[in-house]
């Protein structure tokens, strides 16, 4: 996987071209008024006027910011402007957000389209910003969006595993890795259901990551993500429409993975266990089927309602597994359900979980580093709409309760650790419709937020970066 170019965050600031963020009321400086009055840039958000000087280089960038500064604007920026240097100029209150924002917004996704060469358009770090921890935040997201924009074909089940040995290998990190059959005597009869229907090289896998386990001192930290390679819905198969994305369906994964690493990178003082379930939901006559009854690492029984509701199958033996840990806190990443899009969109990940202050923190480290969470409810009185007739658990929710993403999450909250504290992301992690900064495919979602509330309550001194 390629790494993002750490040239493009410098310290050395010189020549650079300034960029100004410019509010409707915003002073724009006389000398610039004419220009700016013939191009009808007025500040509104996503404007952007490149001023010449009289050599014909750029003189000034000014950046419509609206009412209220989003520093996420500059996502917009590598993709606008001219070739060059710039740096952020005035005592930005989110200079380090939008300082992240530029370098999230040079992310393309290349490895299979040689795009024309173009000189980079290069950011100066703010003054006082941690580049390192910057770049470190920025490449684990490029991680995660180039796992996610691969196809399937180039990202099965052992790409995944390649690439977290790849991880744990950088971090001194040990690497347990079940696959295939071994599953079975293992103890994951979800995980071998869901993917055994798959091509004997694509077989199915349990991938476990370790860092600083022998420090009993230490908070434990588990994360853990959906690894659907590919979702074809199973013997219930989608529609085309609703295939024709489903190589993202390793979203959760890629996520789980790239804030591991990032955890490990930043060395952050906790104990660390990521847990992923590398699949592939194919049809085959050795297809898991609707009816059927699967056995659990819990020792629950589920009813398949549905083998497109494959996601809860193979997270609920790796949460259990992750409760063998003892934890403090899980925190898990799932491309769970379609129903999540529907109650909120494309762009804030409903999240879940029973601890109102672990929710609370969520919600305000996301705000803080604009990566944005919405917290929905673990209704009790939809527990019932989970349970079956012949089974302990249906996958396929009863219809009677509707509410998609909260039965998906009922579900997966029997089997969550009852050590600690559990949250659940309902992640879409692809953005639908291209913006400038924001190119159709891939996404990171609520894992910035998460790396911002594992940085504030276990950190060494409790610094986050913004
Ligand atoms: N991976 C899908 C959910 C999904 C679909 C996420 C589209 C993002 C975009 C999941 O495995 C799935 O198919 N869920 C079903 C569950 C249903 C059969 C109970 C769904 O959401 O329709
Ligand atoms: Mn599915
Ligand atoms: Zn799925």
């Amino acid at each position: 996987m390629s790494a993002l170019h750490p040239d493009l965050l410098t310290t050395d600031a010189a020549g650079a071209v300034p960029v100004r963020f410019v509010g409707p009321a915003g002073e724009i400086e006389p000398g610039l008024r004419p220009w700016a009055g013939a191009n009808g840039f007025k500040g509104k958000p996503g404007q952007l006027l490149v001023a010449p000087n009289a050599d014909g280089g750029v003189a000034a960038v000014l950046v419509g910011a609206g009412e209220t500064f989003d520093p996420m604007t500059a996502r917009s920026l590598p993709a606008r402007l001219p070739p060059g240097l710039y740096r952020l100029e005035a005592e930005l209150e989110h200079a380090g957000t939008a300082a992240l924002a530029f370098l999230l917004g040079s992310y393309a996704f290349d490895r299979y389209k040689a795009r024309p060469e173009r000189a980079p358009v290069r950011l100066v770090a703010p003054d006082g910003l941690d580049v390192a921890s910057t770049l470190r935040i920025a490449s684990a997201c490029a991680l995660a969006r180039e796992m996610i924009d691969t196809p399937a074909a180039d990202m099965g089940p052992l790409q995944i595993e390649t690439i977290a040995r790849e991880i744990a290998e950088a971090a001194g990190a040990s690497i347990a890795v079940t696959t295939g059959d071994v599953l079975l005597e293992d103890n994951y009869p979800a995980v071998h259901a869901v993917g055994r229907a798959a091509a004997p090289h694509r077989a199915p896998r349990v991938i476990e990551v370790g860092w600083n386990l022998d420090r009993a001192d230490l908070p434990l930290v588990a994360l853990v993500g959906k690894g659907v390679v590919f979702d074809s819905g199973g013997l219930d198969i989608k529609p085309a429409v609703g295939m024709r994305n489903m190589k993202k369906d390793m979203g959760g994964a890629a996520h789980a993975l790239a804030l591991g690493r990032l955890v490990m990178q930043a060395n952050l003082p906790v104990r660390l266990v990521v847990l992923v379930a590398a699949v592939e939901n194919a049809i085959s006559g050795d297809a898991f089927r609707p009816g059927d009854v699967l056995s659990s690492r819990r020792g629950l029984t589920i009813e398949i309602g549905n083998t497109d509701a494959e996601g809860r199958l193979i997270l609920a033996d790796i949460l259990t597994r992750a409760g063998e840990h003892s934890p403090d806190l899980t925190l898990d990443f799932a491309t769970l359900t379609g129903a999540a899009r529907v109650a909120l969109g494309p762009e804030l990940p409903p999240l879940y979980t029973d601890d109102d202050a672990l929710a609370a923190d969520l919600l305000a480290a996301g705000q803080a580093v604009r990566d944005p969470l919405w917290r929905m409810p673990l209704w009790p009185g939809y527990r019932g709409a989970v349970e079956a007739e012949i089974a302990d658990l249906r996958n396929d929710s009863a219809a009677w309760a509707q509410a998609g993403s909260v039965t998906a999450a009922l579900f997966l909250q029997r089997f969550a650790p009852t050590t600690g504290s559990w949250a659940h992301m309902d992640i879409f992690a692809w953005n639908p419709k291209a913006r400038p900064g924001w190119p159709e495919g891939g996404e990171a979602q609520a894992l910035r937020a998460c790396f911002e509330l594992l940085t504030r309550r276990f950190g060494h001194n409790n610094a986050s970066v913004r």
